[in-house]
């Protein structure tokens, strides 16, 4: 079962997710961690910027979990961008080794091969970072995803397209396709680290832990892998039905167990 953390607040979950992210990173040599954009990973990417202490990251490879189709190269809201702002500058990681799929017209018809042999070389992803959107996507796939899908061209649903407008000035703005890893190329990582915080997450969440297996719900995939922690606020766990457990289970964690 995945490991379930109920927090009081997202601050409280960025503190325990990068003290997850740091077992890994400081415990092998060649570390190779998935990074999620959006609002969720935001606490998280501040505490290992505030907590990062001397650690030399320049060898640290990362690789995106998507990229919108259409923006011009350099613009703010591109997920590399993104990642420019939030990861490599804070922490020092060497540009060259931070991964997003190519989305540029001349890459599309090859974009998915590409990032699956770009992932297979670094040796595949050690720790992966997950959001979960209100629609229980992770990545970019959408409800009705292969479970079995790899990194390929996907368009977004009006929902995804809604949430996001937020980040962009019109909804108008907001790009229709991405390219995204699949939920099998997810389903590689050795370690998922779910993150999901406010009420508006919170069925998505029930849905993907407790609900049944289905494509209908991509976030499901997580009862599929064998190494799952998932840290939650109270908003986003409020529709677990088996919550008092996680909790019991958090409680009574052995010391002797790491993440
Ligand atoms: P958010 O998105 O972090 O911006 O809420 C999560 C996701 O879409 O996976």
């Amino acid at each position: 079962m995945a490991e379930i953390l109920i927090v009081a607040d997202r601050d409280a979950a960025g503190e325990l997710a990068a003290r997850v992210v740091w077992e890994y990173l400081d415990g092998v040599p060649e570390p190779v961690l998935g990074v999620a954009t959006g609002s969720t990973p935001e606490p998280l990417y501040r505490e290992l910027a505030r907590t990062r202490g001397g650690r030399d990251l320049s060898r640290l490879r990362a690789f995106a979990l998507d990229e919108y189709v259409g923006l011009p190269a350099g613009h703010p809201e591109s997920y590399r961008e993104v990642l420019r702002r939030e990861i490599v500058e804070p922490l020092g990681l060497d540009p060259q080794h931070v991964h997003v799929p190519p989305a540029d017209a001349a890459s599309l018809p090859h974009a998915g091969e590409r990032y699956e042999a770009e992932i297979a070389a670094a040796g595949g992803v050690g720790l992966q970072i997950l959001g979960i959107g209100s629609d229980g996507h992770v990545g970019f796939n959408e409800p009705g995803s292969s479970l079995a899908s790899r990194t390929r061209v996907k368009t977004l649903t009006e929902q995804t397209r809604r949430d996001n407008a937020r980040f962009f000035d019109s909804i108008d703005d907001v790009p229709r396709h991405c390219v995204t890893q699949g939920l099998g190329t997810i389903r590689d990582a050795r370690h998922l680290l779910l993150l999901a915080f406010g009420a508006q997450k919170a069925q998505a969440v029930a849905a993907a832990l407790e609900g049944p297996l289905s494509a209908s719900i991509p976030g499901s995939i997580v009862q599929l892998h064998p190494h799952v922690t998932v840290i939650l606020d109270e908003d986003a766990a409020s529709g677990l039905g088996h919550a008092d457990y996680y909790r019991d289970v958090a409680r009574f964690k052995p010391e002797w167990q790491g993440w």
